[in-house]
């Protein structure tokens, strides 16, 4: 296991372990965000990208967490893999990932979850199951020929790290807590009681 001043290459090393040891979604993470009067919430999203800058999910910008973020640009993020006995927890600022970085990870997406982005009104009340397969089907239809094209409403975000915990199970519950602050371009390390 590395043991390293920067947390984000240990968190790469702990997501590739645990991509050959979970069952399914390795990259799967808790997301919470809050209203601007601090009311939270909490969805699992998937993880689609990570490196110094920060920690990239993809989802509808009108849905319940797109309308927090835009309010209070600040999230939290636990990721939880049972197979390690480990989590990590992340906090800090959002900011939207460039046209450019969303509009080729839309490109990477199946053709069916392309549309989807389109007919999802997401978090908005759904009239029937039937409502949604019609809007896949049109805009099925309306994109039957070349490229669908990114939704406006549809891009991803980035949490910028300003505190990372690594946390791993020890016995007798007398786990281990590294807690990484960042400070410039650097980290700060100190380790927190179980
Ligand atoms: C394992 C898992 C992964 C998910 N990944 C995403 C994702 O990457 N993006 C997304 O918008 N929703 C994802 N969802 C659905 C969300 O949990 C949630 O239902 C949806 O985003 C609406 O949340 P909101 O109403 O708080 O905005 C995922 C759900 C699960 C269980």
């Amino acid at each position: 296991m590395p043991t390293t001043d920067d947390p984000i290459a240990t968190f790469e090393a702990w997501l590739a372990e645990a991509a050959t040891s979970e069952p399914s979604d390795p990259n799967a993470v808790c997301l919470a965000t809050a209203t601007p009067e601090g009311l939270p919430s909490a969805r699992m999203v998937l993880l689609k990208g990570v490196d110094e800058r920060g920690f990239v999910f993809y989802t509808n910008l009108e849905s319940r967490k797109g309308g927090e973020l835009a309010r209070n640009p600040h999230a939290a993020l636990c990721f939880h893999w049972k197979t390690l006995a480990r989590s990590v927890r992340v906090e800090g600022p959002v900011e939207l990932v460039s046209e450019e970085e969303a509009d080729s990870y839309y490109a990477s997406r199946a053709r069916t979850s392309r549309l989807g982005a389109w007919a999802s009104k997401q978090s908005r009340p759904l009239e029937s199951r039937f409502a949604l397969e019609k809007a896949v089907a049109e805009y099925g239809l309306r994109y039957a020929i070349g490229e669908i094209p990114r939704p406006a409403h549809w891009s991803g975000f980035r949490v910028l790290p300003k505190r990372v915990e690594l946390w791993r199970d020890m016995p007798f519950r007398l786990h281990e807590r590294r807690v990484f602050h960042r400070e410039g371009k650097g980290w700060r390390m100190e380790t927190l009681y179980p």
